[in-house]
């Protein structure tokens, strides 16, 4: 069964059983600032887990783009991706345990006919946390999955949050048994030794993890589950992985054709990532040295490097990505329409970096001259990652060219460098949502203001349930998304804007305090996701017309701003507007 059979078969089946089948969101998140990239189903939609209505109702199914990075050095063996596309059901407070197993049973076994026999589920064993869920087992024996194919295991295994914070819960996870020989007598579905394969996640979601690791009870019981479409695929196509089947295969096979090397690791390490470059490109994203542009950048950059490790002439790379967007044409035909944007973003970067390795070769040979004037055999790992950092040469690259020359290198030392390199840029992400602003020029900061002031115009003017969902600002304009169910007339937008130009001219002042999160709330501050704050926030007001829990930063009086001006008012997702505005 190809991959948009099996997609088109769950939306359908979910859909029959009362479930209103939504959009992907895009990779990138619109309205939460806190992840890079959209990494799982649920997270568009961690609002609504928290117990606000979703205008679609209880019952939910889609399928959601996603990506990984954490996994991005282990792409090239036969299983890891970053990027998968991930079907998923969910219950906001409706369905539980016995209906959402007893779905997923019926789905696998007589919409996807896989043999009952092939299935072995787990079970969360229990901790000081949350009790050992013997209902959900219970719920798996009555759906016809004896006790002998039901293992427990802990929170390793059987709990899922998608990061340190946030809704969470105990799953039951289903494998398919893939028939091959079991590594011994103790082969189980946590082993990792092929014979089971991961197909699908049920997470039981009726708790919220606290900044301080200790667990709260959620408003309402949820269901949030996810299965990986390249997975259930291979599977279900007999293959022995995904870069078998349809999705990867035509590429796959060109590369085989293009290079003077076999070297099956490289081509798919060169296919999986120009597949990922392909669709965080299409959705708007451009390589750079920050964020989820540097994610792009390096995907690119590991490609070609894989690509020049087969010998393939880099000037197919156009014909390759054409040929991959014509191969994921059933499954995202919006991929037409950005071929060519798609095609200069990804050889751009691909240009770029061949200009970096001859450079970075070129500062190579220096680095060796000297190590090797100084009689020495091993080149350290400072040189390496001054290498990385300045010339964006990858200590893998480096540490070829050392071998060719006859060097050392220290790869652990190497990698407790990067390891240190990296936490302190995930530190720099955390404190991009904790801080506010990640940059924060003086229009920045204008901008920041100005997003005050409309999200509390807007409850006058509009409705007073509207809230913000997100904002997105650069010095050249504002966007700030919110919850509204209607478009807006030209007299809410004619008064919107009125009003915050009002508050401009009453030259306001803005000033901020430091308070516990809950008194916060208490004294009626606005905010967005209440539970990914400190425990100790900072609270902007502006005049007594706005208050927010803010990270900052903002100008101090208000007639700073100038004039304010809705430049568009438009559809951002189902029950979501979004406003572009800019100050003049
Ligand atoms: N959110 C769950 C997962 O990603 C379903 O596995």
């Amino acid at each position: 069964m190809k991959a948009i059979e099996i997609r088109n078969k769950y939306l359908k089946f979910f859909e029959k059983n009362g479930h209103k089948i939504i959009p992907s969101a895009p990779l990138i998140p619109e309205n939460d600032s806190s992840v890079l990239f959209t990494t799982a189903g649920m997270q568009p939609l961690i609002m609504y887990l928290l117990g606000e209505k979703h205008p679609e109702g209880k019952r939910l199914t889609d399928f959601q783009k996603c990506l990984r990075t954490n996994d991005i050095d282990e792409v090239g063996d036969n299983r890891h991706l970053t990027y998968f596309e991930m079907l998923g059901n969910w219950s906001l407070g409706d369905y539980f345990k016995e209906e959402s197993i007893k779905m997923s049973y019926d789905f696998l076994t007589k919409e996807l006919q896989i043999p009952s026999e092939k299935i072995s589920v787990t079970c969360f064993a229990g901790d000081e946390d949350c009790p050992r869920d013997e209902t959900t087992a219970n719920c798996w024996k009555k759906a016809g999955i004896p006790k002998e194919r039901i293992y427990y295991y802990g929170k390793e295994d059987n709990w899922w949050i998608a990061g340190e914070t946030g809704p969470c819960g105990p799953d039951t996870e289903m494998f398919y048994d893939t028939g091959k020989e079991a590594c011994g007598p103790n082969c189980q579905p946590s082993c990792n030794c092929g014979k089971y394969v991961e197909i699908w996640n049920n997470v039981f979601m009726e708790f919220y993890r606290n900044n301080d690791g200790t667990y709260s009870k959620l408003k309402q019981h949820n269901v949030d589950t996810g299965m990986g479409l390249e997975r259930i695929t291979f599977l279900l196509e007999g293959k022995s992985d995904p870069f078998e089947t349809e999705l990867f295969k035509p590429v796959m096979d060109e590369l085989k054709k293009l290079s003077k090397k076999d070297i099956i690791e490289s081509r798919r390490i060169a296919t999986e990532h120009l597949r990922a470059s392909i669709m965080i490109a299409a959705d708007g994203e451009k390589p750079s040295n920050i964020d989820r542009g540097y994610i792009l950048r390096r995907l690119i950059r590991r490609m070609t490097r894989h690509m020049n490790k087969l010998e393939i002439d880099l000037n197919e790379l156009t014909n390759l990505i054409e040929l991959n967007i014509n191969s994921l044409n059933e499954l995202y035909p919006y991929l037409n329409d950005k071929k060519e944007q798609i095609k200069k973003i990804i050889t751009e970067e691909k240009d770029k970096f061949i200009k970096t390795l001859s450079r970075g070769e070129k500062e190579f040979n220096k680095v060796i001259a000297k190590i090797k004037s100084e009689g020495k055999d091993t080149i350290d790992s400072k040189s390496i990652f001054k290498l990385y950092e300045t010339y964006g040469f990858p200590p893998e690259v480096t540490k070829d060219l050392a071998t060719e020359n006859e060097m050392k290198v220290n790869m652990d030392e190497i990698q407790q460098l990067f390891k240190e390199h990296q936490n302190k840029s995930r530190a720099g992400s955390e404190q991009k949502f904790k801080g506010g602003l990640a940059s924060s020029g003086e229009m920045e900061t204008k901008y920041h203001t100005a997003t005050h002031l409309l999200n509390a115009a807007l409850k006058i003017t509009v409705n007073k349930d509207c809230h913000q969902r997100g904002s997105n600002i650069t010095s050249e304009r504002m966007r700030f998304d919110f919850s509204c169910d209607h478009k807006l007339t030209p007299e809410e937008k004619k008064a919107t804007e009125e009003l915050v130009n009002k508050w401009i001219k009453e030259d306001l002042i803005v000033t901020n305090t430091e308070m516990k999160k809950e008194d916060a709330i208490k004294s009626g501050a606005e905010c967005m996701f209440i539970e990914r704050y400190p425990d100790i926030v900072k609270v902007y007001s502006i005049g007594d017309v706005s208050k927010e829990i803010c990270g900052g930063p903002h100008v101090t009086r208000t007639s700073e701003l100038g004039e304010f001006k809705i430049k568009k008012e438009e559809a951002s997702s189902a029950g979501v507007r979004r406003i572009k505005a800019v100050l003049i």
